[in-house]
This record gives structure tokens, C-alpha cells and sequence, in this order.
């Protein structure tokens, strides 16, 4: 006898939404296999009904409020692609969790606000929760982490976790365009979130790393405790000098478990992430027994992101649902975890700034670093101009509060004409 298809209820037309319909119906056939049975559409809403999204829908059952997808007779899982970290999409997160079913989302925003909760509630009802879509795309990011790796301590993880911010910054420095020309070709080419600030204020990244960081180091997700820092102050002559000396710029998301934190940071041109160009996305990790373990790959997209989609749906059709977060909530952590042995507590950052080309400034900068302990360990002045000159300069590493403190008394300085940029240089 075969068995009775896995049944589903898709919330949200979007992008996604329409990518996986679409998937489901290319590749049925080797979707029921692997899942050990058909996957059913048993209903769908949007917020319009009658909008044209290019795809045939008449044969799907319209469910008028996304709220009543949890009661529909033999349903297993509802998809959610609604977005959103409050509103219709927790309350449906809630419901459909509440009732024992399980809930597939592509939406980081949620889990990673929520997903504490989320989880508990999941794990009182029998619920399942599977979120493969929301972080990093297409790249199977969460079940490297969860099922490859979970024999792994995990030392640390780093990654380019937004398509648009990397597709800003290497353009900037690959192209010479400027920052707005860019931001407006990432939204045409679909990448961006409906409000930039969201991407290019590193907080799209924030989310996908809080629930990386929670499923590697067995943490309750925290997004609060990220710090966010986005790219909109990256300048052309920061992402220039940052080439001459051998670093590309990019938005990276890092975190030890003890740290979590999204920043434009420097990083070896010819390093994994270095060389990761475009809306790509990509994640380093680094485990004390895999050792270092790199995965690259689509961020979003239509196809790319419904495949994350439909790798979970088949899990959860075999009955393959884990803990969202590897283990059991009451074995997550409150918190940071302890530090690793041998994990950085100082940076070395790139700096540049402009100053005025007069004597002895390069000597005051020096002097004014040497007052808070910080040694250069690498200097360019490309050369002066209109009576001022642009440096770009490399710390030996120390503190971060150290090199904080020592690039605010550099800036008071009135031989330095605007802000100083500085990046942290992440050698991975
Ligand atoms: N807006 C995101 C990005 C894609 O640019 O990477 C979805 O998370």
C-alpha cells in the first residue's frame, strides 16, 4: 500500500511561494521518492486573491484567511512565506505549532526574534519547526550545522549572509559605481528586502547569524545581543585601500557563541570570503573535528530559495524533524557559552583617513595611536593632494575597545579631516 501523501498548506505567494509550487510540480516525481510519498497542496492564500503571478493556481484550494490553515482536515505542515517577525506570520507560526503541526519558514526575521518560544511551543504540542529558507538561501547551511557537523564542537562561524550587501560592495570596488546606482540594480534584480535599511543596515544579516549562532553553539536565539553595524558608511577610497593592501570589504557576520556580530570587516582578498563576489552568499565554519568547512552558494532567489524549501518538506514527509536548535529547549543555553581556548579576544583593523598634508601630522597620528597602545603594523600614503593626503593603515591586533577609544582620539584630531573608517581584519 503507498503511503498517504504529506499535506501541505502554503502561506504567502510570493517569490518563494510560486518558486516552490513550481518546484513541486517539476520535479514530482523524484520529490515523491524521496520523500516515500507524494507531497500534497491542500491550500494557499495570498493577501490578493486575483493578482496575475504568471502561474496557473486553479487547481489549488484558495483558503480565504491563512488563520484557518491549521485546521484543514489531514493537514501535516504549514509552509510559512508571509515575512514578517510579529503579525499574521507569528500568530499563524503560533497556531500551527499549538496544534502539533509542523511549521516551514523561510522568514529569519521570525525565528530569530521568536524562535526561543517558538521552539517550546513546538516542542509542548509535537510540532516541528524547519527553517532551511531562512538563512543563506539555497546553501544547506542548517542541516551542515545540525546533521553533517553534530559530532563537531563548533570554534567559530563567518559569513556573508546578505546577497545585497555583498553585491554592493563588490560592485563599488569592482565597477567603480556608487553606493545608491548599486542599491537601486540589487532591488531590480530582486534581492533586496522590501526595505533596504533591512539589508544595507546589516539587519537581514543579523537574523540569519543569531540562528546560526544559536543552532552551533546551542544558544536561545538572541538577536538583541547581536551588534549591528551596516555598510552605508563604506566608502569608495575605504574599498580601494582596502585592495591596495590586500583585503576586500565585505559585510560579515561572526560569532564564537560568546560574540555575535554583523560588520563590514576586512578580509584577505584571496580568502574564501575574499573571493566571494556578487549576490553570493557564503559561510565558513570553522569545527574542532571537520576543521574548516566552507559552503558558497545563492542567497535567494525564486528556484534556489524554494529548494531550501523543499529539502525540509521532505525531511518532515519521512518524519525527519530534529530540535530547531539541535537539542531539546531545556538544554539550550541562556546566554553566551564559555570562550574556546585560543578564540580571539583582539582584532587588528584596517583603518582610512583623510589628513591635512602638513609636517609632522604622520608623526601626531603616531603619537596620538602610541598613547592607547596601538602599533601600526602596515602604512599606505598613496600620496598628497589638495593639500591633503588619504592613508590607509593596519594595526597590530589588540583590543577592540582599545582601538575604539584610540581611533576617537585620532578623529578629535584637527589634522584629520572627516570620519575615520575602520574595519576589523578577519583572517579566515
Ligand atoms: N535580502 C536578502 C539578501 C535575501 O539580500 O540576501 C533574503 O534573505
Amino acid at each position: 500500500m503507498s503511503n498517504p501523501p504529506y499535506r501541505i498548506a502554503i502561506a504567502g505567494l510570493g517569490t518563494v511561494g510560486l518558486g516552490l509550487i513550481e518546484l513541486l510540480q517539476t520535479n514530482a516525481a523524484l520529490v515523491t521518492a524521496r520523500a516515500g510519498r507524494p507531497i500534497d497542496i491542500i491550500g494557499i492564500n495570498a493577501r490578493n486573491r486575483f493578482k496575475d503571478r504568471g502561474l496557473d493556481l486553479s487547481a489549488y484550494t484558495w483558503v480565504e484567511d491563512p488563520m484557518d490553515m491549521p485546521d484543514l482536515t489531514g493537514l501535516d505542515a504549514v509552509v510559512e512565506l508571509i515575512g514578517g517577525d510579529s503579525g499574521t506570520a507569528l500568530a499563524l507560526a503560533r497556531k500551527t505549532l499549538g496544534a502539533g503541526k509542523s511549521f516551514i519558514t523561510a522568514n529569519k526575521a521570525l525565528l530569530a526574534i521568536h524562535g526561543g518560544d517558538l521552539a517550546d511551543s513546538a516542542e509542548t504540542s509535537g510540532g516541528v519547526i524547519a527553517y532551511e529558507a531562512a538563512v543563506a538561501g539555497a546553501i544547506p547551511i542548517i542541516k551542515s550545522i545540525r546533521e553533517g557537523l553534530a559530532g563537531n564542537r563548533i570554534d567559530k562561524i563567518g559569513g556573508i549572509l546578505n546577497g545585497t550587501c555583498n553585491f554592493i560592495l563588490s560592485s563599488m570596488e569592482s565597477r567603480g559605481v556608487t553606493y545608491e546606482q548599486v542599491l537601486k540594480e540589487a532591488q531590480a534584480l530582486g534581492y533586496a528586502e522590501a526595505n533596504p535599511a533591512t539589508d544595507v543596515g546589516g539587519f537581514d544579516a543579523a537574523h540569519k547569524l543569531t540562528l546560526i549562532s544559536a543552532l552551533a553553539f546551542g544558544t536561545r536565539p538572541n538577536f538583541a545581543a547581536v551588534q549591528v553595524r551596516g555598510i552605508e558608511a563604506v566608502s569608495d577610497l575605504a574599498l580601494s585601500y582596502a585592495g591596495r593592501l590586500g583585503y576586500r570589504i565585505r559585510l560579515i557576520g561572526l560569532t564564537d557563541g560568546q560574540q555575535m556580530q554583523v560588520a563590514p570587516m576586512a578580509v584577505p582578498q584571496d580568502s574564501a570570503l575574499g573571493r566571494v563576489t556578487g549576490s553570493h552568499n557564503a559561510v565558513q565554519i570553522i569545527a574542532d573535528q571537520a576543521g574548516a568547512i566552507f559552503l558558497r552558494g545563492p542567497g535567494a532567489g525564486r528556484r534556489e530559495t524554494a529548494s531550501a524549501v523543499a529539502g525540509d518538506l521532505i525531511d518532515l514527509a519521512r518524519g525527519q524533524g530534529r530540535p530547531p536548535f539541535g537539542v531539546e529547549t531545556a538544554g539550550l543555553a541562556v546566554g553566551k557559552v564559555e570562550r574556546r581556548s585560543g578564540a580571539d579576544s583582539v582584532e587588528a583593523q584596517l583603518a582610512i583617513l583623510r589628513v591635512k598634508d602638513a609636517p609632522g601630522v604622520m608623526a601626531a597620528l603616531t603619537q596620538a595611536l602610541a598613547l592607547k597602545e596601538v602599533s601600526v603594523d602596515q602604512l599606505l600614503q598613496p600620496g598628497g593632494h589638495d593639500g591633503h593626503a588619504d592613508l590607509a593603515l593596519v594595526t597590530h591586533p589588540a583590543e577592540p575597545s582599545q582601538l575604539q577609544a584610540a581611533w576617537a582620539a585620532v578623529g578629535g584630531q584637527d589634522y584629520v579631516l572627516g570620519a575615520v573608517e575602520a574595519y576589523r581584519i578577519e583572517q579566515f
